[in-house]
């Protein structure tokens, strides 16, 4: 039962205090019902991970049922990760979501179900029907002259095409590379030149609220200088026409009409990659991390069904777009490799107003549901009359994912979504490790609003000060793990000693995440965000650096400074510090030109909150930017600068604090 149960959600949470134990009656369904389980399969993961693992991977359908699981030399001179999982192995990921579930009497439980930001918008897939589509869909790829290893792009809103562009891709040994669809066009030509597309499925338009988005116009504008591209499948969602380049462009359910609906699935090595996915880092642009297909899929579908203690008759519902490794793991392959029907929405969570989640879960009797921190907090602001008043009684699990979720957005989460029944499930990942590694299991786990728990099964973490040695309990550090597991990246595209440098160098042997952590003295899990230069702005992971190098694009601009303040609803918000080039005196329209400028290379999302200008950015003297101390500034903790004798000019400080140009 619940320690404390708060009246409203704007009173403060002193989280170390609350603690909500497992309610017996309600674990006896689930897969691990009492810790003890837990721990003896976890300590059995790291024990005897060959047995663990392979007789976890009887939970997928092979071709050729691996003999070994892991492959790993520990002591590699490179101290780096060189392992393979599973490598004897053949199978597919598409049969495994689909196939194997036309035999075992699902053919006609609905797969997939849409609902569009239009209520009326509904379409619904069983697993036959979506079988048939990727078929189909396969047919048109091969007959495009796509082969196994050839990388297709994937450009859409959250629509079950989407979907069915990735398990087709999967289905015939392609690679895809989902571009989420609020990236611009330059965005998209830089992921689309970098692992050579030679597919682009896009949409003629989206709608956000009242407003429009053409894809298909940033792609045209994106693949004039995309070489590599020959085909573009267009699906069309507006009756009015869209231009069509005759020689490239199709539009896609007028092709796939044309398709035969049986295809058969090629038979991959488990260590084929499955996808690339870009994501940001501390350096200047995108990395493409690569995933595997049986390690991967493996751990999407373990931990889905764990850790959101699926069932049989679970309609569950994640509001991950595609474009994020959440769209992949558990909108995707985790559910559909499990057989579980999946929800997906194409819209804005307020839109027509802020209510429409809740009104989605109570219509479908919606009974996993699992979101971002942001989405919380910004329909906690609207309060909780809202789903007061929708029958929520459906509900039985809750997650949570992309940012550090706050005690006070967790307990309103618990208490007026879940009704004070529900397991509420912090998860804590990363694109990188394919899949959830630190989370609660919710029949057995204690849960505290704020901490993410326990780690996954044949997830070794640990906490190291800079300095390399290992953290007492309660004390903050780097979040670092041990040794290799199934679903983590096995490289960059085509950036080995990227791979090397961003992960292996800081702590050498260990895998960095660039995270910081702690664990209390229970030995639970705290994440506290990240310790590097990447941000989380409304759970979209970005670099600083990607947007500093778009600002500087401007011909004015001689330097900027990326830092992310807190924002009560976003998490962290974007505060820059540009510094023009010599004679220019900065006014509003070139603030307006930079916004512009970084709604052009990068998109949106990545629009700064705020833009000051300054004549100098602060440097130490060997020339690095004290990004430490702009932090501070931005967010007024003027009280609190630390340590300002390295800096090269002191008065900058001064000017910056008080604005001055
Ligand atoms: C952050 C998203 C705290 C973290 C799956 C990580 C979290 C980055 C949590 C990865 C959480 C994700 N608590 N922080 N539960 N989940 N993060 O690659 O900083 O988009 O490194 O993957 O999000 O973001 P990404």
């Amino acid at each position: 039962m619940p320690a404390r149960i708060i009246e409203n959600s704007n009173k403060n949470i002193q989280s170390e205090k609350l603690i909500f134990p497992p309610e017996k009656e309600k674990s006896m369904q689930s897969h691990i019902n009492v810790e003890s389980k837990y721990t003896d399969m976890y300590e059995r993961s790291l024990r005897e991970p060959e047995k663990f693992w392979i007789e976890s991977a009887a939970e997928l359908s092979w071709f050729k049922f691996p003999k070994k699981a892991l492959k790993y030399s520990p002591n590699s001179e490179l101290g780096i990760f060189q392992h393979t999982w599973f490598e004897d192995g053949i199978l597919n990921v598409s049969f495994n979501c689909l196939d194997r579930h036309l035999v075992n009497g699902k053919e006609n439980k609905p797969a997939i179900i849409f609902q569009g930001q239009n209520e009326k918008e509904v379409k619904s897939y069983t697993f036959k029907e979506l079988h048939e589509e990727v078929c189909r869909l396969s047919n048109l790829f091969k007959s495009y002259g796509i082969n196994k290893g050839d990388r297709i792009c994937i450009y859409l809103p959250v629509c079950i095409e989407a979907v069915c562009a990735m398990l087709a891709s999967s289905r015939i040994g392609a690679i895809h590379s989902v571009v989420f669809g609020g990236f611009s066009a330059e965005a998209l030509a830089y992921r689309i030149n970098h692992c050579q597309c030679k597919i682009v499925i896009t949409s003629d338009v989206t709608v956000r609220g009242k407003k429009k988005i053409f894809l298909k116009k940033e792609t045209d504008i994106a693949l004039q200088e995309c070489p590599s591209v020959e085909h573009v499948l267009v699906v069309k969602k507006d009756p009015d026409l869209c231009e069509m380049n005759p020689h490239r462009d199709r539009f896609y359910h007028e092709e796939i009409a044309k398709m035969s609906p049986d295809c058969s699935p090629e038979p991959l090595q488990a260590e084929d990659p499955l996808f690339i996915l870009y994501t940001s880092g501390s350096t200047g642009k995108p990395k493409g991390v690569v995933h595997s297909q049986a390690g991967y899929l493996l751990h999407a579908s373990l931990s889905h069904k764990y850790i959101f203690d699926i069932r049989e008759d679970d309609r569950y519902w994640c509001t991950a777009d595609p474009g994020w490794i959440t769209g992949h793991s558990y909108v995707v392959y985790g559910p559909l490799a499990n057989g579980c029907t999946t929800y997906i929405y194409d819209g804005l969570p307020d839109f027509p107003d802020p209510g429409r989640c809740w009104k989605i879960i109570k219509e479908n009797k919606i009974t996993v549901f699992y979101t971002a921190p942001t989405l919380i907090r910004s329909l906690m602001r609207e309060g909780e009359s809202w789903p007061q008043s929708y029958d929520l009684s459906s509900l039985r699990i809750l997650g949570s994912v992309g940012e550090p979720i706050n005690p006070n957005a967790w307990m309103w989460y618990y208490q007026f979504i879940g009704n004070n029944h529900c397991r509420v499930i912090d998860t804590w990942w990363q694109t990188e490790t394919g899949g959830i590694m630190i989370a609660p299991f919710p029949g057995c786990h204690t849960l505290k609003p704020g901490s993410a728990s326990r780690p996954f099964f044949g997830v070794e973490p640990i906490i190291l000060r800079d300095d390399g040695s290992e953290c007492a309990p309660n004390e903050s550090g780097n979040l670092c793990m041990k040794r290799p597991w199934p679903g983590m990246m096995r490289t960059i595209w085509n950036d080995r000693d990227k791979f090397i440098e961003t992960y292996f160098t800081q702590f050498p042997g260990l895998y960095f995440t660039g995270d910081g952590a702690f664990i209390d003295s229970d030995g639970d899990y705290w994440l506290s965000g990240r310790v590097d230069d990447v941000v989380n702005i409304a759970g979209h992971r970005l670099g600083t650096a990607e947007i500093e190098s778009a600002l500087v694009n401007h011909p004015s601009v001689a330097e900027a400074a990326v830092v992310s303040v807190d924002d009560s609803i976003k998490g962290e918000a974007l505060y820059a510090f540009v510094t023009p080039i010599r004679d220019c005196i900065p006014d509003e329209t070139l603030r307006n030109e930079l916004f512009t400028e970084v709604r052009k290379i990068i998109g949106a999302i990545a629009v700064p909150q705020t833009i000051q200008f300054t004549s100098a950015l602060p440097k130490t003297r060997s020339g690095k930017i004290m990004r430490r101390l702009l932090k501070k500034i931005a967010s007024k903790k003027y009280e609190d600068l630390g340590d300002v004798s390295t800096l090269a000019d002191p008065l900058i400080i001064k000017n910056l604090i008080k604005g001055i140009f």
